[in-house]
């Protein structure tokens, strides 16, 4: 469904020397800046899937998104969507997909929901049953009917959002980009968003790919991520396959010294080295083979209160990740 080969964006930033005489200077000799956005990126997804696409801020992900969506132009490289070439900006393609940006704001301001929905209705030349029958299906799903006559710019922000997944859904596109569609949501809004997005690409097999700032929603939703750095591509393939491959599925050991002294305010396993936090705990990562023993270590020491293992969060095996790359 998505076909993206070698594609680069370099984004060109004038510099202008300080002072008076700098912009003098600069308007006989330009200097300017170059900024690779995104560096041959090359991946495919196939109908259907639901893929994250992870990366720190300034990555290239909006970068990305934007050149699929024919927003901006590759400075080289292809990408090609069900068969469209983005750049052409064909209005069979414009039906095909929708771009949700979390950022901004795609519904008028002034106007109730329902308002820009019949608009959009118009400029998309949906048939009117057809209309009718989709707007009353996401909007029970999405659980916004109480708020369609509502100014926009009174709803919440998670009600804001979404009415932007109505109005980009209305006319039922194959393909969604989604960039980060629950930035600075409330829990319960960014949990009901997230429980659409599944139920909603499971039941029409859309084709999405995401961004998002929060793992629960990669987690919960995409088995395969594409990991961005830099522009560069360093990383395709299954979720729990990075997990393990990252952090080698390793876990913390976090533990509560008991009444007495045997723990000293740094205590020397054979597996490392933990201080004591303010709040008296200690905190020691290992790999999961050695769990086991790094917990009998800890239990010979002396009296424990309290003692939990988890596994390292995904958000830090991919910082690690990325700093494996710098
Ligand atoms: N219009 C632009 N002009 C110049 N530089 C840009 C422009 N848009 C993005 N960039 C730069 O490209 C890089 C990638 O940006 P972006 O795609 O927004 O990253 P992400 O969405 O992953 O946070 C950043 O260094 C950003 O500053
Ligand atoms: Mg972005």
């Amino acid at each position: 469904m998505i076909e993206v080969s070698h594609l680069t964006r370099v984004f060109r930033t004038y510099k202008k020397a300080p002072g008076f005489w700098g912009g003098v200077k600069g308007l006989f000799k330009r200097e300017f800046e170059e900024t690779a956005a995104a560096k041959d990126i090359s991946f495919t997804i196939a109908e259907g899937e639901f893929v994250g696409f992870l990366g720190p801020n300034g990555a290239g992900k909006t970068t990305t998104l934007k050149m699929l969506s024919g927003l901006i132009y590759p400075t080289s490289g292809t990408a090609r969507v069900a068969g469209f070439d983005p750049t052409k900006r064909e209005n069979a393609y414009r039906r095909l997909f929708a771009l949700v940006l979390g950022q901004k704001n795609q519904l008028w301001w002034d106007l109730p929901a329902i308002e820009s929905f019949n608009l959009l209705r118009a400029i998309y030349a949906i048939p009117e049953a057809q209309f009718k029958t989709t707007l009353d299906e996401l909007v029970d799903l999405l659980t916004v009917r109480a708020k369609l006559n509502v100014m926009v710019r009174e709803l919440s922000l998670g009600e804001r959002m979404k009415m932007e997944l109505i109005a980009a859904l209305l006319h039922r596109p194959r393909v969604l980009f989604l960039d980060e569609p629950t930035i600075g949501l409330d829990v319960v809004s960014q949990r009901a968003v997230r429980q659409f997005l599944r139920d909603y690409n499971r039941k029409y097999r859309v084709t999405i790919l995401l961004t998002s700032h929060y793992m629960a929603d990669i987690k919960e939703l995409c088995e395969r991520v594409i990991v961005i750095h830099q522009g560069a591509k360093i990383y395709d393939g299954a979720l729990d396959r990075l997990e393990s491959a990252g952090g080698a599925r390793k876990k913390i050991i976090t533990f509560l010294p008991g009444a007495g002294l045997a723990f000293p305010d740094t205590w020397q396993s054979s597996f490392g080295t933990t201080t004591r936090a303010d709040d008296g705990k200690f905190t020691l990562r290992v790999p999961g083979e050695n769990v086991v023993a790094v917990s009998q270590e800890i239990l010979r020491t002396g009296p424990v209160a309290d003692i939990t293992i988890e596994d390292v969060p995904l958000e830090d095996v991919i910082a690690e990740l990325f700093s494996a790359q710098a």
